[in-house]
C-alpha cells in the first residue's frame, strides 16, 4: 500500500467516524429533548424535508427556537430553547434531523 493511498483511507475513515458520531449525538439530543412532545421520533423527523430542517436549524437553530418560543403550547420547551446548551449542540441535532429527513431515504436504527 503506498503512502498516499493509506493517507486517503485514514482521512476517509476519520471523516465517516466523526460524521456518524455527530448524527448519533444529535439523535440522543432529539430523544432527550424533543420526543416528549413530538411522539414517535422517526415519523416526526420524516415530516420535514432536508431543506426544511436546514432552514429551521440555520443560525444555531434560531428558526426552530423561535417557532417554539412563540407558542404557548410549547411552553415546557422554552427553558431548553433559550439555553446555551441548545445553541451549542444545534450542529449535532441538525445532522441527525437532516440525515433522517423525509427525502433522505434513511431510517434511524433505534429510537
Ligand atoms: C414542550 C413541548 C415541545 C418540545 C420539548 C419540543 N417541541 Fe417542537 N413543537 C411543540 C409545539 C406545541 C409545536 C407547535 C405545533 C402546533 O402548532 O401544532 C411544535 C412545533 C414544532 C415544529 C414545527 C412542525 C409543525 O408540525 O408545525 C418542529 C419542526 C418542531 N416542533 C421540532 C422540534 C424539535 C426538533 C424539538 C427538540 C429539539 C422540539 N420540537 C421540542 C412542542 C414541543
Amino acid at each position: 500500500m503506498n503512502k498516499k493511498f493509506f493517507l486517503f483511507i485514514s482521512i476517509l475513515f476519520l471523516t465517516l467516524a466523526t460524521s456518524s458520531a455527530a448524527v448519533y449525538k444529535g439523535q440522543k439530543i432529539f430523544v432527550k429533548e424533543c420526543v416528549k412532545c413530538h411522539a414517535s421520533g422517526q415519523v416526526f423527523v420524516a415530516t420535514q424535508n432536508m431543506k426544511d430542517w436546514k432552514k429551521l436549524m440555520n443560525k444555531n437553530g434560531k428558526g426552530l427556537a423561535d417557532l417554539h418560543l412563540g407558542k404557548e403550547k410549547a411552553k415546557d420547551s422554552w427553558e431548553y430553547f433559550d439555553s446555551s446548551i441548545y445553541a451549542k449542540k444545534t450542529k449535532h441535532l441538525e445532522q441527525f434531523l437532516v440525515e433522517y429527513a423525509k427525502d433522505s431515504g434513511n431510517v434511524p436504527a433505534c429510537n
